[in-house]
């Protein structure tokens, strides 16, 4: 259970502080990865808890026809990438508690988001992911699965427990170590994918 209020003030004080030792400053190279097959021509796909969304920049220098929605509650951050992609009709950037986000998406990536947010609120999160799938969506990314030491925010976790609260929503998954992390993260964190329906 977090014992700070993890509120849009939180989080925007974390931005004009440059205190963001999350940001790892470009593309993630396993959601690259993933997108270079997931993301084709009609694709709607959603980064929740966005951060820089880096991972944006590279869907324009690499793919097209994909409609894609970055959702942060930092306004300070929105703002600023509104004004960086303003000129791509295709890219929308809210400023919104993903917790009150509607609509479906084809492909939704996690990226340290999941660990950013209270653990008591994990189900909600898998719930509120079910609800924003569409028939045949897709939610993959990284998760740790390393407990931290420090109080977090991040809040670490395993895949023992992540497969537990899978269960409780969903019926076709996939979870494995990652073994190709960033430095910084190597052997800390696995790739998982959530299917909406059966196969
Ligand atoms: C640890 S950072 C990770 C950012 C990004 N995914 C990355 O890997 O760089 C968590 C992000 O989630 C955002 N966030 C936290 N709670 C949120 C919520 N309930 N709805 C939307 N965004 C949220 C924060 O503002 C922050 O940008």
């Amino acid at each position: 259970m977090a014992n700070q209020n993890l509120d849009s003030t939180y989080w925007n004080s974390r931005y004009i502080e440059e205190n963001t030792p999350w940001d790892i400053g470009y593309p993630s190279p396993a959601l690259v990865n993933y997108l270079h097959s997931h993301a084709k021509p009609g694709t709607k796909i959603l980064i929740p808890g966005a951060g820089n969304a880096y991972e944006a920049s590279w869907l324009i220098e690499n793919k097209q026809g994909f409609e894609l929605t970055i959702v942060d509650l930092s306004i300070d951050l929105v703002e600023k990438l509104q004004r960086k992609f303003e000129q791509f009709p295709n890219i929308k950037v809210i400023c919104l508690d993903f917790f009150e986000l509607e609509g479906t998406y084809d492909l939704i990536l996690e990226q340290t988001f999941f660990c950013a947010i209270d653990p008591a609120l994990r189900n909600n999160y898998l719930a509120k992911m079910k609800s924003l799938l569409s028939p045949k969506g897709k939610l993959a990314g990284l998760l740790f699965n390393v407990e931290f030491v420090k109080a977090g925010p991040p809040f670490g976790g395993n895949s023992k427990e992540y497969i537990t609260s899978f269960n409780q929503y969903f019926t076709e998954y996939f979870i494995d170590y990652y073994p190709d992390s960033i430095p910084q993260r190597s052997g800390n964190e696995i790739f998982f994918e959530i299917s909406q329906a059966e196969k």
